[in-house]
Formats: structure tokens, sequence, C-alpha cells
């Protein structure tokens, strides 16, 4: 059994390092691949994420949304995320679309190593039929699904990536028509590191977004998001182009924090939006 080191799993990122992308997403593979209970794991959704657990415990830190915040989400049933990571997320949100006898869950995520992590560990987890990984930048990639028939509606969207596409990349999901009344969308950390511009948009009355002119808001604004999180963000995947879809501001949300905790312990927030109609 490894020995248990919490700040060694958990020691704050110093300034300019990551605490991703290190290595640790392949390390993970391999130390899930060579577990002495890789028979139990093997087909079990349970199971993969117990290991996945286990490794960032034990060994070292990964984003994912954990147990506690990922319960607020599984009772939803998600069906996209954008932002996919190591496939935390994917496989417990995968499991309960096919539990609850769905067909379909896209996860979309940018980085082409990491999404090969998901993709073994989906496979590993026996969730291959239902599961299907996206790669490429979430505004692209939600475009070409629709473009291809794959993606005609949204009924729920659990959105885990680059903070400040999460107001764009719901404004392009409305322009398409994918977001109607009955969508949900359940957005995570937005309390740490925070998502100011992402909660006004989706806490706005239709006359308030009209009247802000938040529908003309050039998609790429990072405003309210501290230079700290877009340089990060920045460092990692270079300046990101927004898609700059006006949305459809006409859309009527009744929009929730949900506060848990990450699997650090430390709390944060997961902002539960429905659309629940439409102002003509
Ligand atoms: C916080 S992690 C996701 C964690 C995952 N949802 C989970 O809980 O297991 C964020 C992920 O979003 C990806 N990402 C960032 N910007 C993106 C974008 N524009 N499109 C798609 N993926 C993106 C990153 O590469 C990273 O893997």
């Amino acid at each position: 059994m490894p020995s248990f080191d919490q700040n060694k799993a958990y020691a704050p990122q110093e300034e300019g390092t990551n605490f991703f992308d290190d290595g640790r997403e392949i390390e993970l593979l391999h130390y899930i691949y060579s577990h002495p209970d890789i028979d139990t794991i093997r087909g079990s959704p349970k199971e993969v994420l117990a290991a996945i657990d286990e490794y960032g415990r034990t060994k070292k830190y990964l984003m994912n949304v954990g147990e506690d915040k990922g319960r607020i989400v599984t009772d939803l049933i998600a069906e996209v995320e954008l932002g996919g990571y190591v496939g935390y997320s994917c496989i417990l949100f995968g499991d309960a679309v096919r539990k609850a006898g769905g067909e379909r869950y896209y996860s979309l995520e940018m980085n082409p190593e990491f999404a090969a992590v998901i993709m073994s560990l989906v496979d590993l987890a026996g969730l291959s039929e239902v599961v299907k990984v996206v790669v490429g930048s979430s505004d692209a990639s939600i475009a070409r699904l629709y473009d291809a028939g794959l993606l005609k509606h949204i009924d729920l969207m659990f959105l885990d990536h680059y903070k400040p596409a999460y107001t764009t990349d719901l404004k392009l999901c409305e322009e398409l028509k994918l977001i109607t009344p009955g969508s949900v969308m359940a957005a995570d950390n937005v309390i740490k590191p925070g998502n100011p511009p992402y909660l006004e948009y989706v806490r706005s009355s239709v006359q308030q977004k009209k009247q802000k002119g938040l529908e003309d808001e050039k998609a790429g604004k990072s405003e309210g998001i501290p230079d700290k999180t877009v340089n990060q963000y920045a460092k990692r995947y270079g300046q990101l182009k927004f898609n700059t879809s006006k949305g459809n501001p006409s859309l009527v949300y009744e929009s929730k924090l949900n506060m848990s905790f990450e699997p650090t312990g430390v709390p944060d927030g997961v902002e539960i939006t429905r659309c629940v109609g439409e102002e003509k």
C-alpha cells in the first residue's frame, strides 16, 4: 500500500510551475495498468475511479472534479462535457448515462495526450460504447458535432475547461439552438478559481442581458477573471481564439450555486443553470 502524504499530494502549485501536464497523466496510466487489483478494475467504472482517486491521494494531485462535486452532476445525467483531463468526470457521468439507458456521452478535450489517457481509461472501465472523446478546442468540436448532425440538442452540459470559454461556448450552443427550455448547464469551479462573467451571464434576466449589451460582448473577454488565471491558461495552451457568437439572450435561466468540495477538501461550487423558457 503506498504511503499517504497529503502535503505531497496536494502541495500548492509553485508560481509558474505546472501541477499537471508534467508527465503525471501518463504515469497515472502506468500506475493503474500495473495495479495489483487490475483484474477487478477492468470493466468497472467504480474501480477505475477509485484507482484514479488513489493515485491523486497518494502520488500526485490530479484536477478531477472528484466524488463530492461529481455527485451534484451525476444526479442530473450529463451528456456533453467540456474539458475531460484524465477521464474522471467522463467515467463517472458516462456510467450514469449508461445506467439511465442513455446512448452517448461526449467528452471534449483539447489536449491530445489527455484525450488518449481518457480513451484508455474509458476503455478499461468498459464504457467505450457510450463515451466518445472528441479532440480539439471545445468551440470547434461543438460546431463539428453539430454540423455532422451528431449533436442536435443538449439536455445537460458539464463545463469544466478554460474558464473564460464557459460563457462563449454557452453562447455558441444557444445560437446553434442546442440549448432550449429544459436544458441544464453544470459549471464547475465557479468559486475556485471563480468565474464572475459566467455567473453574471447565467444569473441575468433577459432584460438585463439585453440592457447590458451582454449579447454584444466580444467573446474572449476575460474581465473578472484574475490575470493570474488567464496567464496560467495562456502558458499552458497559448492565447486561445474565442468563438464570437452572440448567443440567444432571450433564453430565461434559473441558476443556483451548489456548494461542495474539491478532492483536496477545498470548498468549491458547481453552478446549476436551468433554461426555463424563452421570451419572444
Ligand atoms: C479541470 S480539467 C477537467 C477535469 C475533468 N472534467 C474531471 O473532472 O475529471 C480541464 C481540462 O480542460 C481542457 N481544456 C482546456 N481548455 C479547453 C478547451 N478550450 N477545449 C477543450 N478542452 C479544454 C484541459 O486540457 C484539461 O484537460
